[in-house]
């Protein structure tokens, strides 16, 4: 699938950050025709991460790869175009982490993993609601995850982002926060390579539900 990348051709000229609340799309998926548990991907890029998460998990779990900016979401459709067990969505992900995921918990899928890796990090006091871990989207998947089974995975270079994340977290009391140095399965975004090639450190955490 890596050969794959290489042949799909991306527009040249894609907006760098896309103001998440300006999107109005409203997603609503469904499910898989499966109840194998789901892995979701939020702001994929071009799918570095989430095309290793399917080579090492095809036979036992289903996908959710999200994008927000429409060209990298079609980029995506494409990668995936041959693996049923892959969505792909465009839209913000975090106004729509119910639409994404409810249907399938309500039919009693596990919803396994959530990885937010590297999400923008929205500095400015008066753009920090434009981040995808907000307290919305916090109880959005609070109401609608139904136990710790469920882990979040949220990867930052950004050290204030990290510490301001975990600070709602733990302000908002309904979640355990677990910290950890080392990728899981030692898969690494594009992000995460290219940061730590520039000499940065990652913060990394694992949310479930208390
Ligand atoms: C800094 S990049 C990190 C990409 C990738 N996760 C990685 O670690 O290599 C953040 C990505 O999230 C996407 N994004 C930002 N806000 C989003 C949202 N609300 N919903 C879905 N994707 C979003 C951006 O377009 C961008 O591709």
């Amino acid at each position: 699938m890596m050969s794959q990348m290489n042949k799909i051709k991306l527009p040249k000229r894609i907006r760098n950050h896309v103001n998440p609340l300006a999107d109005r799309t409203e997603i609503k998926f469904g499910g898989f025709t499966d109840n194998r548990p789901i892995m979701i991907d939020i702001g994929a890029y071009r799918g570095e991460f989430s095309m290793q998460l399917v080579e090492k998990f095809s036979d036992s779990h289903n996908f959710i790869v999200t994008e927000i900016r429409k060209p990298y979401a079609n980029y995506l459709r494409e990668l995936f175009v041959d693996n049923h067990n892959v969505a792909v969505f465009d839209g913000d992900s975090a106004k729509n982490i119910s639409g994404l995921l409810k249907k399938s918990i309500e039919n009693g899928t596990l919803v396994e993993y959530i990885f937010i890796n590297f999400p923008d990090p929205w500095f400015k006091e008066k753009h920090k609601k434009r981040r995808v871990l907000n307290s919305q989207f916090l109880s959005d998947l609070y109401s609608i995850v139904p136990n710790s089974d469920t882990k979040i995975i949220f990867q930052t270079d950004q050290k204030p982002l990290f510490d301001e994340t975990v600070e709602l977290i733990e302000n908002d009391g309904q979640w355990d926060i677990e910290y950890f140095d080392e990728p899981l399965w030692n898969i690494q975004s594009y992000w995460e390579k290219m940061k730590l090639s520039e000499g940065d450190s990652v913060n990394r955490m694992i949310l479930s539900k208390k």
